[in-house]
């Protein structure tokens, strides 16, 4: 008789954060396993990456915009195309771009900042204001849908139909031209899921590039009485006009952004209320907790897992020394549970102290441009899901009984998302 074979598990700390299934689907005992060596981590299959756990030594990367750049960001491990030869790289990383569709994520220092401009024209007070009067309508109408059919699987049915058409919105998309918009996000992987296809033929941003190029030029034609027109002819802070193409990345980067990250973050918190009926009746009785429970819902399981950036010259995280070229990954949610900075992290706390210290939408000159608007997406469509209905469940079908739950979540290093995520209502 052949003897059993034994399959030896890696220790997690041995396990790597990019590719190993455990880790991309559940990362928090692999953080609290590596916050055990200290703030920062350097991973044993990958000299070239550390691990930043710690709130302090989060913070103090991301705000260190002299010794560290985003150039690798999204992709963290986008190969240097030169050799690191010296204690500073900046200047080659300046003269590189870091991949065909270099996004403002990406971008440093002044080319960065210009980008960003470029955005000015969408979260001015009034157009915000407009966004959320339609993003209200519109939740409106998704929820009584789902509520009068009972149920509804929440992530493909009304989290992301409702977080696109929203950025839509915002950027004035034509009505027309909408359904496209969705169609083409519903059918582009989360940004680092391992499981995604290599070769898709042509990525979905790449075609909302096309639709933004033909907006920009026709605007900058014939300027209408629209926010396209606004960001068609917005000036760089210096008074020159940007090239269209900067203009169409701009905007398209914000559905990059800003769609799987608000759908996931829906996602999260309606789990999160699912699982606590006494919660979910608070809240559903006093909506003012929604904004203090997002908070937390953002710090205890933001959507964002990690931000990436790259040691341009020679320096250091708290005690460790960094050489140039190190690639460092961000943990915003280890940050964000770090024991040092949170009290009892792994509880959830309505009402926590200083909740909005969180990292979980960065900081420094990168942080989220649209947290505001993911802020008031989430809480709207919290707030029309605890309107229409009398209790909101898990549906036992699919995800199986309290005590032995089967919940997927997306097997991503960047994003903190459930799969799916099928619900059931009881009508208000
Ligand atoms: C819950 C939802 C969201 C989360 C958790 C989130 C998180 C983040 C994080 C962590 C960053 C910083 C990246 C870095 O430092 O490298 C970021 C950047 C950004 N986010 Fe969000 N985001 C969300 C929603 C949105 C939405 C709705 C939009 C816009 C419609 C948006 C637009 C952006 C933009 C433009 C940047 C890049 C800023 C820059 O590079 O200067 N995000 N986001």
């Amino acid at each position: 008789m052949a003897s059993p074979v034994s399959v030896k598990t890696p220790p997690v700390a041995e396990k790597d954060y990019f590719t190993d299934r455990s880790v991309l689907l559940d990362p928090y005992d692999y953080f609290e396993t590596i916050r055990v060596h200290g703030p920062v981590y350097q991973i044993g299959s990958r000299e070239d990456v550390v691990i930043v756990t710690g709130f302090a030594e989060a913070l103090e990367v991301l705000l260190n915009t002299r010794d560290f750049s985003s150039w690798l960001n999204p992709d963290p491990l986008t190969p240097l195309p030169f050799a690191v030869e010296s204690d500073d790289i900046s200047a080659l990383l300046a003269a590189t771009p870091s991949g065909e569709m270099e996004l403002m994520v990406a971008y440093d220092g002044d080319k960065h900042a210009a980008a960003r401009s470029l955005l000015n024209p969408l979260f001015t007070p009034s157009r915000l204001k407009a966004n959320e009067a339609f993003m209200r309508t519109y939740a409106d109408d998704l929820v009584r849908g789902a509520v009068t059919a009972g149920g509804c699987e929440l992530v493909a049915e009304v989290a992301t139909p409702f977080v696109t058409m929203v950025i839509a919105d915002l950027l004035g998309v034509p009505a027309d031209d909408r359904e496209a918009f969705r169609q083409l996000i519903d059918d582009a992987p989360p940004p680092g899921n391992m499981d995604a296809p290599e070769s898709q033929s042509i990525h979905p941003l790449m075609v909302m590039a096309g639709y933004f190029a033909r907006y920009i030029a026709e605007r900058r034609a014939l300027p209408q009485d629209d926010v396209m027109t606004e960001m068609a002819n917005a000036k760089l802070p210096d008074g020159s006009t940007p090239d269209a193409m900067e203009v169409v990345k701009s905007a398209m980067f914000l559905f990059a952004a800003g769609q799987d990250t608000s759908a996931k973050l829906i996602g999260n918190a309606l789990r999160r209320l699912c699982e606590d009926q006494a919660l979910q009746q608070t809240l559903r009785e006093d909506r003012k907790l929604i904004g203090p429970f997002l908070e937390e819902v953002l710090r205890i399981e933001g959507s964002t897992k990690a931000t990436f950036r790259i040691a341009r010259r020679a320096t250091s995280i708290g005690d460790t020394a960094i050489p140039a070229g190190k690639r460092v990954v961000i943990s915003l949610s280890a940050a964000n549970r770090d024991p040092r900075r949170w009290e009892a992290p792994e509880e959830f706390r309505l009402g926590r102290p200083r909740i909005r210290e969180h990292v979980a939408f960065g900081r420094g000159a990168h942080t989220c441009a649209g947290a505001p608007l993911a802020r008031a997406e989430v809480a709207v469509i919290l707030d029309r899901f605890l309107e229409h209905t009398s209790a909101i469940t898990l549906d036992e079908a699919h995800h199986g009984p309290a005590d032995a739950r089967r919940i997927a979540y997306e097997p991503s290093y960047i994003i903190r998302g459930l799969a799916d995520l099928h619900v059931k209502f009881a009508p208000a």
